[in-house]
């Protein structure tokens, strides 16, 4: 009989611009790891199209899939259980991994475990981190969340702030856009920003003052729009380097100060980031120091388990698994999942 030690999921995310899939081996050791993007795609139109996204999926999802089994040196026979993302994220794309993980379990007879999206970015700290184990606080920065998390067990989390407006990611994508990056923003602001001045302007900081640990972005991400237009109005030249700079330096001092804030006030030993946005090297930088000063352990994923993949949700379905989570076969797509609904 098979010790509970010994655990295959194959793992399908496909929530937004990226099909993907994994074979996880109990949960933290990664047998292979397969991304397909649809980056250049999206960015001929500036962003993700949905309905192109879906499309793309149904395209690319079984070679993903193949792919992901043949790196693991593996068959359907060895998989014990299908981990697939349901919510939150675009419903046409999530239909897409949901309808095949459920297609793959019913035909193989396999358990099936749906994940939440973020539970999957949390869970990308397990994978490097042997040592790694709740309870922690983790920072998830992505495109479409902004949200600071106290993991109090395996699958058990409570959100202490989260954004108000814009997630970190916009409001990068949207910078970027303004001054002419194009998409996704993050990446080419995080590079010209080494060659800018930091101090150069000074962007707002919001502060929440009924919720310390919630967030806001729509304001900083205007000033830097109301700035770049000030300049045009006035026939001046801006510099995008300290431009991006100035930005990223007001969205990283908001992010360190409310999650330490959130590492103090709950006496936390251990720190983690996770999303897109935690391979920035700014936020990084900027975390490591912070947590440093306060004797914190620091978590960070490497940036290919930081942006979306699904080596995370099938860490995130082992445990998962483990805690007895099975899903039926009425398994839908939620676009708006709450983290810890089932
Ligand atoms: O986690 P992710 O792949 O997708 C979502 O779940 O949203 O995150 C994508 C986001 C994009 O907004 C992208 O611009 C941002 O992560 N991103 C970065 C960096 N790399 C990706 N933002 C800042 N600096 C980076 N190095
Ligand atoms: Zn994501």
């Amino acid at each position: 009989m098979k010790e509970i030690r010994d655990i295959n999921i194959l793992a399908i995310e496909s929530s937004c611009d990226e099909t993907a899939a994994a074979v996880v081996h109990n949960g933290r050791e990664v047998r292979s790891n397969v991304i397909s993007s649809q980056i250049d795609l999206h960015k001929l139109y500036g962003g993700v199209v949905p309905e192109i996204a879906s499309r793309k999926h149904i395209e690319k999802i079984n070679q993903v899939i193949e792919e992901a089994l043949n790196e693991a040196e593996v068959t359907l026979d060895d998989i014990d259980a299908i981990g697939v993302t349901y919510g939150p994220g675009l419903v046409g794309a999530l239909l897409v991994g949901v309808a095949e993980a459920k297609a793959i379990a019913y035909a193989r007879n396999l358990p099936l475990v749906g994940v939440h999206h973020i539970e999957g970015h949390i869970s990308a700290n397990y994978i490097e981190h042997p040592d790694l184990e709740p309870p922690f606080l983790c920072l998830v920065v992505s495109g479409g969340h902004t949200h600071l998390v106290c993991v109090k067990d395996y699958g058990k989390y409570e959100i202490l702030g989260r954004t108000r407006d814009d997630a970190a990611g916009e409001a990068y994508d949207k910078v970027a856009r303004a001054i002419g990056l194009g998409y996704p923003g993050g990446p080419k602001i995080d590079r010209i920003a080494k060659e800018g001045n930091p101090d150069a302007i000074v962007f707002p900081r919001a502060k929440m003052e009924d919720s310390p640990y919630d967030f806001s972005f729509s304001g900083v991400k205007s000033a830097v729009l109301n700035y770049i237009n000030g300049c045009h109005m006035k026939g001046e030249t801006f510099n995008p380097a300290d431009i991006a700079a100035s930005f990223q330096k007001a969205v990283v001092d908001v992010l360190v100060e409310n999650a330490m804030k959130a590492v103090e006030e709950y006496g936390m030993y251990k720190f983690a980031i996770a999303g897109g946005v935690a391979s920035n090297s700014a936020l990084r930088e900027g975390m490591k120091k912070a947590c440093e000063e306060r004797g914190i352990q620091f978590y960070h994923p490497s940036p290919i388990y930081c942006t979306d993949n699904a080596a995370m949700i099938g860490a995130a379905a082992y445990y998962e698994y483990l805690a007895g989570t099975r899903h039926g076969w009425d398994l839908n797509a939620v676009p708006n999942l709450k983290l810890g609904e089932r």
